[in-house]
């Protein structure tokens, strides 16, 4: 692991920020639970209808509910190595976690599978370059031949000039939302300073090199991208 996602996993093991979690994404990502809905859209395309989902990234909770209140047949296995964002989860998810089992680790950590389908969402961007392919290989080993992966983080221009106006508007977005100011200054200055941001084609790259076919843009928003691929 490297330092800086070290630094982040660090931040959600705080129980404080794992219990306020729930609250922030939708503030700060513009169509948060739009991106569950689209995600549900494009694994139910190539995906049997009780298909099992390995979820990347689980703690919290949220897309897990999503998806499990959107698709009774489903079943999910969740990893995380934030402990406290798993008990959030698990505490969000209620009866649901009948059809859940979360798991405390890295992609490296999740059973083999093979899965039915995939995702990560709001993740990756606190991986660098090496490590977020490797764990995008590590998804795919385990999901069936032609499974759906569907991905969504923190991807946009890093040319400078772009990259400030785009900071700007992400703060902007999150004031919009309600986000006290100072704190959504603060959320810019993590994003600048912190999370391992890159291109978007550079993001694509790394989906293509770690094995991914087929990788298609669905969803931009402000500082956002996501994407969706499918297992060789
Ligand atoms: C911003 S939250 C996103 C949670 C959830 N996917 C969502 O969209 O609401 C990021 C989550 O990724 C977890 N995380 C950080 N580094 C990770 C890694 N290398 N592998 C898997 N999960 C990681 C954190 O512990 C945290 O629970």
């Amino acid at each position: 692991m490297s330092e800086q996602s070290t630094h982040f996993v660090e931040i959600f093991k705080d129980p404080e920020h794992a219990a306020q979690y729930a609250d922030g994404p939708a503030k700060f990502m513009p169509g948060f639970d739009a991106v569950h809905r689209m995600a549900g859209v494009l694994i139910r395309e190539h995906a049997p209808p009780d298909a099992h989902v390995l979820v990347h990234g689980a703690g919290g909770g949220l897309e897990i509910e999503a998806f499990a209140t959107e698709n009774p047949a489903w079943t999910f296995v969740g990893v995380d190595p934030a402990k406290p964002m798993l008990d959030e989860a698990r505490i969000r998810l209620g009866d649901l976690n009948e059809r859940v089992t979360l798991h405390h680790g890295y992609a490296d950590d999740a059973p083999a599978g093979p899965f039915d389908a995939a995702t990560s969402f709001l993740t990756l961007h606190f991986l660098e370059a090496t490590e977020r392919q490797n764990t995008v290989s590590e998804i795919v080993r385990r999901l069936k031949p032609g499974a759906p992966l569907v991905v969504a983080h923190c991807s946009f221009p890093q040319v400078a000039e772009h990259r400030d106006a785009w900071l700007a508007r992400h703060r902007e977005f999150s004031i919009a939302s309600g986000v006290d100011p100072e704190l959504a200054e603060q959320g810019r200055r993590d994003i600048s300073d912190s999370l391992a941001v890159l291109d978007p084609e550079i993001d694509e790259s790394i989906l293509r090199d770690a094995g991914v076919a087929d990788v298609t843009l669905f969803y931009s928003a402000f500082t956002w991208r996501g994407w969706f691929g499918r297992a060789p």
